[in-house]
């Protein structure tokens, strides 16, 4: 019989319940008695469940305690932002394009040094094995971030962003070994998250490599910003009548799943028998793939390869970059995301995650593993991923409690993830019934499509299957009253596209065919020729759909991932320098001003440098103190201002969530989230 581990029951804390109704401290909405959340924003009605895991470590009790009144997360970034403040005015000194990273390393090092106790350091789980180069300089230097346009047709080649032609991901593969992990910095100058930028081209080409510089956005925004329209208030903007739902009833609709969670979760493997057991891999390909994982020493892996296709990944077993996979339920169609777990490869999964609706959340039911997931020797990807997926706006999540095999189905395993994950989930401002919880074994295909076989399984759950979870998820909100927004995830090379295309899902609004957007922030006007979904030709496309577009009338050179399509009479708003709303994560390392960053939003990554903080937020009211700190540390909260090394489509987060939530990574680890209170740089004309 299985015993579950107990060392952890100290964090199990029930949030006080004091009677009667309540007013949550942050929106102020009245909630029900029952409610352990407010039903507005998700804060909890017990404040000091927030960051409960600081526990575990040294003091970790008194901890919690000195930051009871910690709330910010929700305030920070699912409450609507506060009134526009003052505006932003960079100090004289900033030099905002030196790039000091090298320089900052070091003095973060020292102060980290300095101020933390051996105890406090963080240490990672899975110490990254790989030869070279690091993942984070792949990411950078433009790895895929999406296979699907692969997967589907395979036609498709990544192109550069000089629209050439380059060679296919296996090839890719083999050259990333050895990439200059320098050439990150290069690549990150050509726009978007340069993640159609080939590496290979980079190393191999230093004529091409000068070439694809001197095609920096930001060597010339002024005929760019030339060239578009005087924008249109959005307030005056009215919907035609094919965009809005309805009158195309037979468009199913459409679902983004992000599939998430720890490294070596069962995440692909998941994926892959899903796929299977709906019949979307054919017999064929299974066994082919079975074969070659077993002649290769990772026969376990035959499932998760549907998922990973590339050499590397096969080689190395780990997903590098977001798989994508469709099949359909009785109400939706789902677009299966598959992240990568691996804490280096977060920038891809954030880029994946950016676009999800709801997500799966898979934990390793292991004795051990899961406790990993946790971070009870580190950051586990388990809260890390959680925490991010909620801060995109994912209110639907689906927990599928993996490798229950492992634990002999064990109700009581079970029993223990849920109270000790749950709490964790509610501080991340989850409700509790927007959370399924579903065990399962993906390598023994237990309880994925049809309730559990196994009687040690289904002699206590007899709660939905995996898939029927996935159908019973709320349908997702979308916009289709405002004008198109598309980001681009992607820029791809098709025969079946033509030379310039994109894939991403329309945040707002809705696109057609022969319909001409404007393609930012370069500004240029393109006309769609083609748009698909799963390989079929779709007409029109609404919010919330994840399409392939062929563009036509448009040098590629315009096109870059991290960009947006729009609507030609309101366009997006470029900024390069931005106000945002942060809540700082659990940092061992102070923030301090001058540090440099990358900075994600929606698809874009970009470096930039913190040139003030204006404010700290108070912890207990989320008001604005007087204090303007030097540095910030775990758990603050605080209105800032960077600069970023160059413009990027963006949204204040009031009036366009997707295109409006940021995160600041730094040293290959998340450091805040936040939110864009303020766009200073509007597009002039
Ligand atoms: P990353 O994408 O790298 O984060 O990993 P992942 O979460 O996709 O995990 P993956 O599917 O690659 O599986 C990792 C290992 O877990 C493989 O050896 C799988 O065979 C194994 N595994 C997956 N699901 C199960 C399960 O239900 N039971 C058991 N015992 N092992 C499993
Ligand atoms: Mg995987």
């Amino acid at each position: 019989m299985f015993v579950p581990k107990t060392d952890n029951q100290s964090d199990l804390e029930e949030p006080c319940r004091n009677p009667g109704p309540w007013q949550c401290t942050i929106c102020t909405h009245q909630n029900e008695t029952s409610y352990i959340s407010c039903e507005l924003c998700g804060v909890l009605r017990n404040l000091s469940l927030y960051f409960n895991n600081a526990v575990g470590t040294e003091g970790g009790a008194k901890r919690r305690n000195k930051h009871s009144g910690v709330s910010v997360l929700a305030r920070s970034l699912f409450s609507p932002p506060s009134p526009k403040s003052k505006a932003v005015v960079f100090s004289d000194g900033f030099q905002g394009n030196t790039n000091t990273t090298g320089y900052m390393q070091a003095s973060l090092d020292a102060l980290h040094e300095t101020y933390m106790t051996h105890k406090q350091r963080r240490v990672n789980i899975v110490p990254f094995k790989f030869d070279t180069p690091s993942p984070d300089d792949m990411v950078s230097a433009g790895l895929k971030s999406f296979k699907h346009v692969r997967k589907e047709a395979p036609s498709i080649d990544s192109v550069d962003i000089a629209g050439k032609k380059v060679m296919d991901d296996h090839d890719l593969v083999t050259q990333d070994a050895h990439t200059d992990p320098s050439s990150s910095a290069k690549l990150d100058e050509l726009g978007g998250n340069g993640s159609s930028v080939d590496v290979h081209i980079q190393n191999k080409t230093p004529v091409l490599d000068d070439e694809l510089q001197h095609l920096s956005l930001e060597g010339k925004p002024k005929n760019i910003k030339a060239k578009i329209k005087k924008p249109v208030s959005v307030s005056q903007y009215k919907a035609e009548p094919w965009m809005l739902q309805g009158e195309d009833q037979k468009m199913p609709r459409q679902l983004n799943l992000a599939i998430v969670g720890h490294v070596d979760s069962g995440k692909s493997t998941l994926c892959g028998r899903l796929l299977h057991a709906l019949g979307r891999i054919s017999k064929k390909q299974m066994h082919k793939n079975e074969k070659e994982a077993k002649e290769k020493g990772k026969g376990s892996f035959a499932y998760a390869w549907a998922m990973d296709e590339s050499a590397e990944e096969r080689a190395r077993g780990v997903t590098m970059t977001v798989g994508v996979a469709y099949f359909d339920t009785e109400n939706y169609q789902v677009v299966l995301l598959d992240s990568p777990g691996h804490k280096d490869f977060v920038p891809n999964m954030i880029s994946g995650a950016t676009q999800s609706d709801a997500a799966v959340l898979v934990v390793d039911a292991s004795v051990g593993s899961f406790e990993s997931g946790m971070g009870v020797n580190g950051i586990g990807q388990t809260k890390e991923h959680a925490q991010l997926i909620r801060s995109f706006g994912v209110e639907n999540l689906i927990v599928a409690v993996n490798k229950m095999d492992s634990v002999e189905y064990s109700k009581e395993r079970f029993s223990f993830v849920k109270s000790q994950l749950g709490m964790y989930l509610r501080s991340c401002g989850y409700k509790e019934s927007a959370i399924s919880w579903v065990p399962l074994s993906a390598m023994n295909n237990e309880n994925l499509v049809t309730v559990a076989s196994d009687t040690r399984l289904s002699s206590w759950y007899d709660g939905n299957c995996l898939l029927k979870a996935i159908d019973s998820l709320a349908p997702p909100r979308r916009d289709v009253s405002k004008p198109l927004r598309l980001p681009i995830c992607d820029v791809v090379s098709s025969h079946m596209l033509g030379q310039v295309a994109v894939c991403g899902k329309v945040a707002t609004g809705a696109i057609r065919s022969d319909s001409k957007v404007l393609v930012m922030p370069s500004g240029e006007l393109a006309t769609v020729r083609i748009i698909e979904r799963d390989s079929s030709r779709l007409n029109l496309a609404r919010a919330g759909d994840n399409i392939a577009i062929g563009l036509q009338g448009i040098d590629p050179i315009h096109v870059t991932s991290g960009g947006v399509l729009c609507h030609p009479d309101y366009p997006v708003s470029v900024a390069s320098s931005l106000e945002l709303k942060i809540l700082v994560l659990d940092i061992t390392v102070p923030i301090l001003v001058g540090l440099q960053f990358e900075l994600h939003i929606h698809h874009a990554k970009v470096s930039a440098s913190l040139v003030k903080i204006l404010s700290l937020l108070d912890q207990k009211t989320g008001k604005a103190s007087a204090k303007k700190p030097r540095m910030l540390t775990a758990r603050q909260a605080a209105i800032i201002e960077v600069k970023l090394e160059r413009e990027v489509c963006v949204e204040e987060f009031s009036a366009l969530k997707a295109l409006g939530r940021a995160f600041l990574r730094s040293q290959g680890i998340t450091v805040a989230v936040g939110v864009v209170t303020r766009v200073p740089e509007q597009v002039q004309v």
